[in-house]
């Protein structure tokens, strides 16, 4: 296990009805002018948005607003919350939705603080010091924003879906997580965000640091979580159980309590965010697609290590002469439950075509340090970038 240091400062209220302690979290984390950041409605429809101005007015913190957050959260929106946030003299944040409103959020708070174009901490040309207080109301399990130390913007100029260096300034103040809010998610949506959960712990859990026995073990028991709930909600929407397990492994899943101590890998994460820039599509589904093709493109990089978890999370038999079958059948198997779930699990299931790898490689270089090599288990240049794209179609 190597070195490393953990804070995760997010307070978690979890459970039926905590949205209506919102004004009291707000005002207990220094808040005295709220600008509430949602999405295109989803809210509003499921009593979320209702709840949580009642306990802000209850508590007397006046709230401005800031809707129309669309899915690969868009930069214009991040423009918009800081000029809000600078005229009205907000001082909290508070994002009502998932991954894509939490994240325009915490690119408001860090951009409200700074003199320059927020953006210069997605390029890297200014440091992330300090931000305005973001709390969050959870409404999907997916993206794990809601505790995590990280931030996904898409830029309109050029399409740049970047990912901000990891830092835990920016991790939540507090985050609210009632399950009862993930009832009204579309089938869609919960299959995505049980595929993002999975790809964030598969993102730790494919590692080259020896003696991470625990965090394997932490790792493998939040897959089977989600293995077992997803069809739960799926098959019942208002399945409360179900839906609590994955509001809280996707907590857990990506604020690193599985990821300490070891070397991680990303490179899934990496691909899938050039899909979703160019072709708009959710990132789990973009994830169903790429994960099972890295997998099988670094089989052979280490086999015992997916045989491990072909054995253990998919509960394939290891053949002890051939690990590497192990490991092949546990891919195919989670390629099954992906499609199981109602994923797409290959590029022309996603939309896109075998004309558009070039496309998709090229873009990636775009980022400020040239984009290549990428991937801590296995290292990923252009041209193993375009073999796990075709591996894909
Ligand atoms: O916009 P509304 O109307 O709210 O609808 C949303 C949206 O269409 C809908 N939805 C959310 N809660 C709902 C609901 N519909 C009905 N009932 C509810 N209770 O779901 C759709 C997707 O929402 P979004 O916020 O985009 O989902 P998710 O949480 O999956 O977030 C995805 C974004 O997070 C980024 C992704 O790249 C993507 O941009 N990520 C952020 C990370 C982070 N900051 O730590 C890590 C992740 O790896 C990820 O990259
Ligand atoms: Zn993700």
């Amino acid at each position: 296990m190597n070195n490393f240091v953990f804070y995760a400062p997010t307070w978690f209220s979890f459970g039926r009805g905590e949205g209506k302690n919102v004004g009291a979290l707000v005002r207990r984390f220094g808040g005295t002018k709220v600008l509430l950041v949602y999405g295109g409605g989803s809210v509003k429809k499921n009593g979320a948005f209702d709840t949580v101005t009642a306990s802000l007015a209850q508590a007397g913190i006046p709230c401005l607003e800031l809707g129309g957050v669309q899915p690969n959260p868009r930069s214009g929106k991040v423009y918009e919350g800081i000029d809000i946030v600078r005229r009205e003299g907000v001082d909290f944040l508070l994002a009502l939705g998932g991954g894509s409103t939490i994240d325009t959020a915490k690119a408001i708070g860090m951009g409200a603080l700074y003199d320059g174009d927020f953006w210069d901490f997605f390029t890297g040309a200014a440091p992330i010091e300090r931000t305005l207080p973001v709390g969050t109301v959870l409404t999907i399990s997916a993206a794990g924003s809601e505790g995590s130390d990280s931030c996904v913007i898409t830029h309109e100029k050029g399409d740049l879906k970047w990912g901000c260096p990891k830092t835990d300034v920016i991790r939540p103040k507090f985050s609210v997580l009632d399950p009862a809010y993930t009832c009204s998610l579309p089938p869609y949506q919960t299959a995505c965000g049980a595929v993002d959960m999975i790809a964030h712990i598969c993102e730790r859990y494919f590692s080259n640091t020896p003696d991470v026995a625990l965090t394997d073990r932490l790792a493998e028991a939040l897959i089977k979580t989600v293995l077992d709930a997803a069809p739960k909600a799926l098959a019942d929407p208002n399945d409360y159980a179900a839906r609590a397990d994955l509001m809280w492994t996707g907590m857990l899943a990506h604020n690193n309590s599985c990821g300490v101590g070891r070397d991680q890998d990303w490179a899934s994460h990496q691909i899938e965010h050039e899909l979703s820039s160019l072709y708009d599509c959710a990132h789990g589904a973009g994830l169903a697609v790429i994960m099972p093709a890295w997998m099988t493109f670094v089989t052979d990089h280490d086999p015992l290590r997916m045989a491990q978890f072909a054995v253990r999370v998919l509960g394939c038999e290891m053949d002890f002469a051939h690990p590497e079958r192990t490991a092949r059948e546990g891919v195919a198997r989670l390629r099954d439950i992906f499609r199981a779930w109602g994923m797409p699990v290959t590029l022309g299931e996603l939309g896109t075509k075998a004309q558009d790898i070039p496309t998709l490689v090229e873009h990636r270089r775009k980022k400020p340090d040239g984009g290549f090599p990428f991937g801590g288990y296995v290292k990923i240049g252009p041209e193993e970038m375009a073999a796990i794209l075709r591996l894909a179609e």
